[in-house]
Formats: C-alpha cells, sequence, structure tokens
C-alpha cells in the first residue's frame, strides 16, 4: 500500500517540477521511514568528543585570512517557519531593534565586514517557498548587497507532507500549499546542488561557505575562522559551544565508536531515557551551534560520488497538516539536519567558538532578550553583550509563546533587564512603558498592567 503512497508522491513532486535528485532524496527517506528507522543514538555507541580546538587559543597571519576572505561566501539559511513561536513567515522578519530586522542587522554585518575588508563577501540566503518573497522584498532596499552574477538567494527543495496512516501524500483542500513542507535544513546540500549555485560560486572563484541560521544575529563574518578552516584542510568544520548547565537542548557531536568518525546527536535522537547523559555539560561538554565551514570544492567531489544522496540520518517529525488546527490530519515531514554532514566528510573537524557566536532566538524570551538593554549594537551591527550572565526570562506560555500574544503584551517595547537576574512572568501581564526589572522579578498569575516607569523585582541579597 506504501509503494502506493511513494510512487503518488514522486508523481506530486514530479508534477511540482521538483528537481529528480530531490526526488531521488525524498525516495531513500521514504524508505527508512517504511523500515520504521528511527534514527536513535545509544550512548553506549558513542564516545564524548572531548578535545576540538579552541578558537580563543588560534594564531593567523592576516595576509592568509584576506586571501580566503576573498574566497569566502556566506550562507544563512531561511527557509523554516519559527512556528514554535507560532509565525507562518521567516522569522527574520521580524523587528529586532530600532525597527530592523534580522534581516537588515544580517546585510548590515556582511556589508560592514566588506568595508573592513575590502572583500566580496557574497551573502545569499536558502529561501523555502514559502519565505522567498518576502525575503527578496526586504533585500530590495540594499542594492550594493548583489556580487556579479551572484544570486540573492536559492530555493530549497518542497516535498508532500505523508499522512502517519497509509504514508500517502496528504491532500488539503482548504489550503493546498499546506500540503508541503521543506525537507529541513539537511536541504542545503541537495538545494545547492539542484540550483546550480554551488557551480555559480565555483565559477566565480568561491572556495569557502560558511553557514549559519538567519535567526541567529551571532554569526558575524569572521577572518580568524575563516583562515582557521582553510588552513586545517579539512572539508567541513561545526563550530561548537561549550555547554552551561542551562544549555538543556542543542546537539552535540560525539565519536562514533564503530568507525571512529564524528557524528551529530541532536535531542530527537537521543533515547528518552538517556537524556540525563545528553544534557551532562561534564560528559558532553560542547554543544552544535549549526555554524558550519565548507570546502566547497570538497563538498562539490562529494555530492559528484554520492548522485547528490548525502545520506544524512533521517529525522521524522510528525505534526498536523495545519499546525494551527490540531484536529487536521496527523503527517509526517521528512527531514535532515544539516549538521549530520560531519560523518559524511572525511577529515571533518570543529573549533569552539565564544558564546558571542550563538545568539539564537527560538522562542519568545529569547527575542524578548535580544530586543532589551542587556545588548547594544556597535559599529559592525553585531549585538554586544552588556552582562554576564544575561538574565534568565520564562514567560507563561498561554500568554507570550506565540508572537501574535506577545507583541501585544509589549505595546511601547521591552522592559529594561541590564540590571536583571531573573524575570518569571506567570500570568498575563501587559507591560507599560520604561519598565525595568530589577534582581529577580515574579509577575504572578493574576495578571495585570505593569504602570509607566516601574521597577519590579528585588535585588537579592548577596
Ligand atoms: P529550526 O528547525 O531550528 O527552525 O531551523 P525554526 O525556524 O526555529 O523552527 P521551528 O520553530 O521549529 O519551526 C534553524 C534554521 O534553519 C532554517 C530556519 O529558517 C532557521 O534559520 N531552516 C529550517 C531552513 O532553512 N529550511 C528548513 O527546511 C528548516
Amino acid at each position: 500500500m506504501s509503494n502506493e503512497g511513494l510512487q503518488a508522491a514522486q508523481q506530486k513532486m514530479a508534477d511540482a517540477g521538483v528537481a529528480q535528485t530531490a526526488i531521488d532524496v525524498f525516495t531513500h527517506y521514504y524508505g527508512q521511514l517504511e523500515e520504521g528507522v528511527t534514527g536513535t543514538i545509544e550512548e553506549d555507541t558513542i564516545e564524548p568528543y572531548l578535545d576540538p580546538p579552541l578558537l580563543e587559543d588560534v594564531q593567523i597571519d592576516p595576509a592568509h585570512a584576506k586571501q580566503v576572505f576573498d574566497q569566502l561566501a556566506i550562507i544563512d539559511l531561511n527557509g523554516g517557519l519559527g512556528t514554535s513561536m507560532g509565525l507562518d513567515q521567516a522569522k527574520s522578519l521580524l523587528p529586532v531593534r530600532d525597527g530592523k530586522s534580522f534581516l537588515d542587522l544580517l546585510v548590515e554585518q556582511v556589508l560592514a565586514a566588506r568595508r573592513g575588508t575590502g572583500s566580496r563577501l557574497p551573502l545569499i540566503f536558502m529561501n523555502s517557498f514559502r519565505t522567498r518573497e518576502e525575503t527578496l522584498e526586504v533585500l530590495e532596499k540594499y542594492p550594493d548587497l548583489p556580487v556579479g552574477d551572484l544570486p540573492l538567494d536559492f530555493l530549497q527543495n518542497k516535498e508532500p507532507k505523508l499522512r502517519t496512516d497509509d504514508l500517502a501524500p496528504v491532500t488539503w483542500e482548504q489550503d493546498p500549499a499546506l500540503e508541503w513542507c521543506p525537507p529541513g535544513h539537511g536541504d542545503l546540500y541537495t538545494a545547492l546542488q539542484t540550483s546550480g549555485l554551488l557551480q555559480q560560486l565555483l565559477d566565480a572563484g568561491f572556495k569557502y561557505a560558511s553557514v549559519s541560521n538567519s535567526d541567529n544575529l551571532g554569526t558575524v563574518p569572521n577572518p580568524v575562522l575563516a583562515s582557521w578552516f582553510a588552513s586545517t584542510g579539512a572539508p567541513y568544520a561545526a563550530e561548537l559551544c561549550r555547554r552551561t548547565p542551562a544549555d538543556r537542548k542543542g546537539g552535540h557531536l560525539a565519536v562514533r565508536t564503530s568507525d571512529g568518525r564524528l557524528i551529530l546527536r541532536d535531542t530527537a535522537q537521543t533515547p528518552a531515557e538517556e537524556m540525563d547523559y545528553f544534557t551532562d555539560e561534564h560528559r558532553h561538554p560542547f554543544f552544535h551551534t549549526n555554524n558550519l565551514w565548507f570546502d566547497l570544492e570538497k563538498l562539490d567531489a562529494v555530492l559528484t560520488e554520492r548522485d547528490g544522496v548525502m545520506g544524512l540520518p533521517l529525522i521524522r517529525n510528525e505534526k498536523t497538516v495545519d499546525p494551527a488546527e490540531k484536529s487536521s490530519p496527523a503527517v509526517y515531514q521528512l527531514e535532515s539536519a544539516m549538521g549530520a554532514a560531519i560523518e559524511v566528510f572525511d577529515g571533518a573537524t570543529a573549533i569552539v567558538v565564544g558564546r558571542d557566536r550563538f545568539l539564537p532566538v527560538k522562542s519568545t524570551s529569547d527575542l524578548l532578550l535580544i530586543r532589551s538593554d542587556v545588548y547594544t549594537l556597535d559599529e559592525r551591527a553585531a549585538l554586544v553583550q552588556q552582562v554576564d550572565p544575561v538574565p534568565t526570562v520564562s514567560l507563561a506560555a498561554d500568554s507570550y509563546k506565540l508572537i501574535g500574544d506577545f507583541e501585544p503584551r509589549f505595546p511601547h517595547g521591552v522592559p529594561s533587564l541590564k540590571d536583571a537576574v531573573s524575570l518569571d512572568v506567570q500570568g498575563d501581564w501587559t507591560f507599560g512603558v520604561d519598565v525595568s526589572v530589577v534582581g529577580d522579578a515574579v509577575l504572578g498569575e493574576e495578571g495585570g498592567e505593569v504602570p509607566e516607569g516601574a521597577r519590579v523585582g528585588t535585588v537579592s541579597p548577596a
């Protein structure tokens, strides 16, 4: 029966003009779905990865760094929809500071780096069919952004969502666009090839790419990292950060015992009863930031050798066809993670970077912090942390989890948080103008208005 499902899905993709390589990749994952592959990685099959090099120890020759920067392209992943914050558009369009969005700041970071180094530094977004139009509209504001004939974006592939009961492509007449999904950021490799961009970059003399999430404002173009990466001769490198007890999420690298290769293990691949190992910052001391470096020639060689199918581990994501309608049919989305490619490249490596390169916005509490005076923007359009540690923020899910609920509760902007240790908003509170949080603050379940000019919280005794 599911063979019919596969054929229907392949036909649907072909009819929609999806490239054959992307259909092959989908077919590969469909086979795994049918076999019931879960992709779990048990603790006793891996060894912790304990000795990556540290960026702080790296010494570079500025002339080498310049040479590498001249051959570097910057790619931002922008195809996701931020569904966990209730968005149905690219998260990077959200305003962050001074009316500027993530997208504006990413562009400003690259333009500043070009001014500072004289390098070409193309900035190219990977969009999905859901994010392309609005993203390109914003980028029109930046006539100096394009480099030569290179595009400002490339489009990732799309695949049908599959019904969980018979693994056939789902039909959703209310909104047929919801029958499709992007195949996760592991699609980067396929999309670079099927869009022709990989070849175009190589033809234009680019040899390296630095890739990160468009919701991470920490990835200012960095000549030291670029020079380090090129001097390793590695085909691929991942940026890691040292894990603190608060970092419960985020995948980690490990050495696979069976073949000694570095692999990525994400939350979804960890058996529930082994989560204590996963989150133990002493056992697995570094987490994976999703900031990656590639040698484009070596990527091209690997893709050619594998006929475009990287064979990354499957992530089976179960959702409803309409994420906003929990009673709509249950579907699987077949996805893969970009960082899992570390196991594919011989000689892949990693480096531990400072926390300043990892400022992701995964939730509205991250957004509150990024918008607040805990950070300032410097002349490189980089966010500079003003206090250490950053306050912990917890917002009641009912009133703040979704962006449409969050925004109206801060009609005058977010409160000052630079003197806060923690903010725990347990009820439905709307914030007046010029509110500051000091020390530890709890706003109770009763909810209400935080009045103009209020100072909430108490400084805990030392
Ligand atoms: P995440 O999967 O962490 O996404 O993607 P998210 O956007 O925070 O998503 P939700 O809330 O779980 O839906 C990390 C980065 O990868 C991009 C996203 O845009 C984000 O920058 N991405 C994700 C893609 O470009 N394509 C995809 O298919 C998935």
